[in-house]
């Protein structure tokens, strides 16, 4: 396949590179994605339960669909495609890991530093105090959770409406504005400002390879797209 050795060529050569990945990533890792076959969880689409307005509306509703994720992604292993990002990290003297999951799946791989765009799954944080912490429980003993100070506690994701985590989105446009090739894999870049990456990084003049199993918003403005399972091409790009 002649556009698999193009991408690993552009690899090879590369000393900056940067990735932003997607719920696709985690496909393979049993984990469902957003969009697309078994997305939805009793027939909620995500946009209406990861907002602020449904966390105020029905907290334990929201709660509900986090402790399903979290239970499901509590036993799942990090795949071929997380491993993949590992050893390229350890080849690349500038490599920088975006990522749109909230799973931790990239941490438990191995990755060193990781923006995590949308926050932690398995972090919480209490809507009266801002306490934030960690809670690795799955499943949750109560929902909706609480903070020790009586507050009612909220994932520590972002939700649709909601800012970046502070300086994030800054740092991760000079990843990808500064990387010879950047690589988007599982993500059907329809989320912004996550998908702004993308455009970012071409204009900058950075070879995009896409990966996905799919067609996608970006696929028509990047310089390489491989269709299949990250899992089984990523290991073959290295
Ligand atoms: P989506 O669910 O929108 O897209 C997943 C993408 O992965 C699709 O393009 C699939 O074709 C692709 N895919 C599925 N299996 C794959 C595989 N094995 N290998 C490669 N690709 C595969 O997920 P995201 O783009 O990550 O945000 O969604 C972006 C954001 O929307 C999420 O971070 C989340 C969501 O609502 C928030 O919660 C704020």
């Amino acid at each position: 396949m002649a556009e698999l050795e193009q991408a690993r060529a552009w690899i090879a050569a590369a000393t900056s590179l940067a990735v932003l990945t997607g719920a696709g990533i985690s496909a393979e890792s049993g984990i469902p994605t957003f969009r697309g076959a078994g997305g939805l969880w009793r027939d909620y689409k995500p946009e209406e339960l990861a907002t602020p307005e449904a966390f105020a509306r029905d907290p334990r509703l929201v709660w509900e669909w986090y402790n399903w994720r979290r239970e499901l992604i509590a036993k799942a292993a990090p795949n071929a495609a997380h491993r993949a990002l590992v050893e390229l990290e350890k080849r690349k003297p500038g490599f920088t890991l975006i990522t749109q999951n909230v799973d931790g799946l990239h941490d438990r791989a191995g990755s060193g530093k990781i923006l995590k765009l949308h926050g932690d799954i398995w972090r919480m944080r209490c809507t009266a105090c801002g306490a934030n912490w960690s809670d690795r429980r799955a499943p949750l003993p109560k929902l909706p959770p609480h903070c020790a100070c009586g507050g009612l506690a909220r994932p520590g994701v972002v939700w649709f409406g909601e800012p970046l985590p502070d300086g994030m989105m800054k740092e991760a446009e000079h990843a990808a504005s500064s990387a010879q090739v950047v690589l988007v894999i599982g993500t059907s870049a329809v989320v912004h400002p996550a998908a702004s990456l993308i455009p970012c990084a071409r204009q900058a003049g950075a070879k995009i390879i896409e990966i996905n199993t799919e067609e996608t918003a970006a696929s028509a403005r990047v310089d390489c797209a491989l269709r299949g399972p990250a899992g089984e091409l990523l290991p073959l790009l290295l």
